[in-house]
C-alpha cells in the first residue's frame, strides 16, 4: 500500500462526475444497494443511505483507497489487539469489553466486568446501606457516555437518581449536591488517568460536601473507576470499590468499561449486559460482512466523499428523539478528538482535510433554529437523522406521528429543493442525508449506535492514514492553564495579561 497510490486516487474521487440525487435515484435502485436493515439484539436499526451522492462509480474509488490503505487489515489489526496507536504504544481494546478481540484481553475485560457487577449487586442489595443517588464525577469521555446512556434509557424510572458532573464550574456540581441526600448518595469518581483537574477538584468538594453533611466516613461512600487503580487507592478510596479497567481502552472509547458503573447502577445488571450485547453485534457486522455491504463502511464512505471530495467542513446529527439529544455531543468528541488530526500515524503532514466538525441537536427544535442554512445556505453540510419507531412516551401517539414525519420531510426537502422565481424563496435541492430508524430504543440499541459510530470513525482514519486514538491537541491548553494556576501569569502576550489582570488570577 502506498499513500501516494491513495493521493492518486483521492484526486480521481474529487474528479468524477457529480450526478444529481434525483439523476441517481432515477438511474437505478438505490434503496436495493443503499439501505440496509440489520437484525440486531435491540430490534432492527434500518440504515438508509440513499439520499447520498454515493454511487457504484464514487464506490469503486473509495474501494480501491480502501484497498491502498489496507483497511480490512487494519480493522483486524484493531480487533487483534495490535499496538495500532502507536503514537502511545498501545493497542486500542474497546471491543474486547463487548466480548470481541484477543482472547487474553477479552478474558481480563470478563473479570473486571464480573468485578463490577459484584460490586453493583452488593449495592442494590443494600451492602452499602441506603443508597437513593449516585453522582457521577467525570469529564470528556469519563462522563459524556454515562451521561448519553443515562438520559436515553432511564426515563421510565431506574434503581438509583444519576447526575452525571463534569464541568470545573462550581455551579455544575452544586446543582447536583442540592438534589441529593449527602447520607443516601454515592459519588463515582471516573478518571481514566484519575489525575484530570476538574474532575479531582470536583470529586474532592464532594468529600466535603459529605463531610460537612455529617457522613462519618465520606471516603467510604465513594468509588472509583479508572485505569489507574493505584492512584485512586492513594487518594483513599479502598481498594474494594476501585474498578478498574484496561489502559487499552481508550477515554472516549471506554463507557463499556467501568466507566458504565452509573449505567449498570441505573439500569442494572441485565441492562448493562444487554448494552455490551448489542455493541457486539455491530463488531461482528464490522467484521463479517464483506466491506461492499458493510453499514458502518458506507456510513464512512459517504462521509469521506463529502469532506475529502466536496470539501465540506462539517457533517451535522440531529436526532429525532428526545431520548437521544445527548448523542451529538457524544459524536463532537468520539470524532473530533479521534480524526481532529494533523499528521499521518507516522508524524509526516496529512496532505488532505482531516475530521469535518460534528454539529447537530435535536429534532424538532433545530428544525426552529438551524435548518434554514441546511436549506438555504452556501455550504454543503451532509446531515443524518436519527429516528426511532416506537415512543418513549404514553402521550397521545400523534406526538410521535409529527415527530417522524418532521424527519422524513427534512430528508425529502433537502434532496427535492424547490423552484421559485422569486431567489429567496427557492431550494436548490440535492442536499445530502442519511436516516437511520431504529425499532426500539432499548440498551441494546443504544449499545450497537455507539459501536456504530465509533467504527466509523476508525474506518474513516484508517483511510486517510491518522491515529485516531491519541489525543495530544488537548494538552498545551491545560498547561498553560496550569500555569496560570501556579501564578506565572508572566510572558503572556498582552491580550491574556490583561484579561488575567481584569479577572484577578494569575500572577
Ligand atoms: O483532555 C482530554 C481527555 O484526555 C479525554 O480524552 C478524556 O476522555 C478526558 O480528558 C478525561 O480524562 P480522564 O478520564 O483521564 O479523566
Amino acid at each position: 500500500m502506498t499513500l501516494a497510490q491513495a493521493g492518486t486516487l483521492w484526486a480521481a474521487l474529487e474528479a468524477l462526475p457529480r450526478p444529481t440525487l434525483s439523476a441517481l435515484f432515477a438511474a437505478g435502485d438505490r434503496l436495493g444497494r443503499y439501505s440496509a436493515t440489520l437484525d440486531l439484539p435491540g430490534g432492527p436499526i434500518l440504515f438508509d443511505w440513499s439520499k447520498t451522492h454515493l454511487s457504484p462509480e464514487v464506490e469503486e474509488l473509495l474501494g480501491a483507497i480502501a484497498e491502498a490503505m489496507d483497511l480490512a487489515g487494519r480493522r483486524d489489526a484493531l480487533i487483534s489487539g495490535e499496538k495500532i496507536n502507536n503514537t502511545e504504544g498501545r493497542a486500542a481494546e474497546h471491543t474486547a469489553e463487548r466480548g470481541i478481540g484477543k482472547d487474553t484481553s477479552v478474558e481480563e475485560a470478563d473479570a473486571l466486568h464480573a468485578r463490577m457487577r459484584m460490586l453493583v449487586d452488593a449495592i442494590h442489595e443494600g451492602a452499602l446501606g441506603e443508597v437513593k443517588s449516585l453522582i457521577h464525577i467525570g469529564i470528556g469521555g469519563s462522563a459524556l457516555g454515562p451521561a448519553l446512556a443515562i438520559d436515553a434509557l432511564t426515563r421510565e424510572g431506574a434503581k438509583l437518581a444519576v447526575h452525571v458532573v463534569s464541568n470545573i464550574d462550581g455551579c455544575a456540581l452544586e446543582a447536583a449536591m442540592k438534589a441529593c441526600d449527602p447520607h443516601s448518595t454515592l459519588i463515582a469518581v471516573a478518571s481514566k488517568t484519575f489525575t484530570t483537574t476538574e474532575t479531582m477538584t470536583n470529586a474532592a468538594s464532594a468529600l466535603e460536601w459529605l463531610r460537612e453533611g455529617g457522613v462519618a466516613d465520606p471516603y467510604g461512600r465513594v468509588v472509583a473507576l479508572t485505569a489507574s487503580p493505584e492512584k485512586a487507592v492513594e487518594w483513599g478510596v479502598d481498594e474494594t470499590r476501585v474498578l478498574p479497567f484496561s489502559e487499552t481502552v481508550g477515554g472516549r472509547y471506554s463507557l463499556w468499561s467501568s466507566i458504565g458503573f452509573p449505567v449498570a447502577m441505573a439500569l442494572g445488571w441485565q441492562g448493562f449486559a444487554a448494552f455490551l450485547d448489542g455493541a457486539a453485534a455491530i463488531d461482528r457486522h464490522f467484521i463479517d460482512a464483506p466491506l461492499a455491504g458493510n453499514v458502518i463502511v458506507r456510513a464512512a464512505f459517504a462521509d469521506l466523499y463529502y469532506t475529502q471530495a466536496r470539501q465540506c467542513q462539517t457533517r451535522g446529527v440531529f436526532a429525532y428523539d428526545e431520548r437521544l439529544r445527548l448523542l451529538p455531543d457524544y459524536l463532537q468528541q468520539l470524532e473530533m478528538e479521534s480524526n481532529g488530526k494533523r499528521v499521518l500515524a507516522d508524524g509526516t503532514p496529512l496532505a488532505r482535510p482531516s475530521a469535518p466538525v460534528t454539529w447537530g441537536g435535536v429534532g424538532t427544535d433545530a428544525q426552529h433554529a438551524v435548518f434554514q442554512l441546511l436549506h438555504q445556505g452556501t455550504h454543503l453540510i451532509p446531515v443524518d437523522f436519527l429516528a426511532v419507531k416506537t415512543p418513549g412516551h404514553d402521550l397521545d401517539p400523534v406526538h410521535h406521528q409529527i415527530l417522524l414525519a418532521n424527519c422524513f420531510a427534512q430528508g425529502a426537502a433537502l434532496m427535492a429543493g424547490k423552484a421559485s422565481d422569486d431567489g429567496a424563496r427557492a431550494y436548490p435541492g440535492d442536499r445530502p442525508s442519511a436516516t437511520i430508524l431504529c425499532d426500539d430504543l432499548n440498551p441494546a440499541t443504544l449499545g450497537a449506535l455507539i459501536a456504530f459510530h465509533e467504527h466509523r470513525t476508525f474506518v474513516s482514519a484508517a483511510m486517510l492514514g491518522i491515529n485516531p486514538f491519541d489525543q495530544f491537541g488537548v494538552e498545551l491548553g491545560k498547561a498553560i492553564a496550569k500555569q496560570i494556576e501556579a501564578g506565572g501569569g508572566d510572558g503572556f502576550d498582552p491580550s491574556t495579561e490583561a484579561l488575567l489582570a481584569a479577572a484577578g488570577i494569575g500572577g
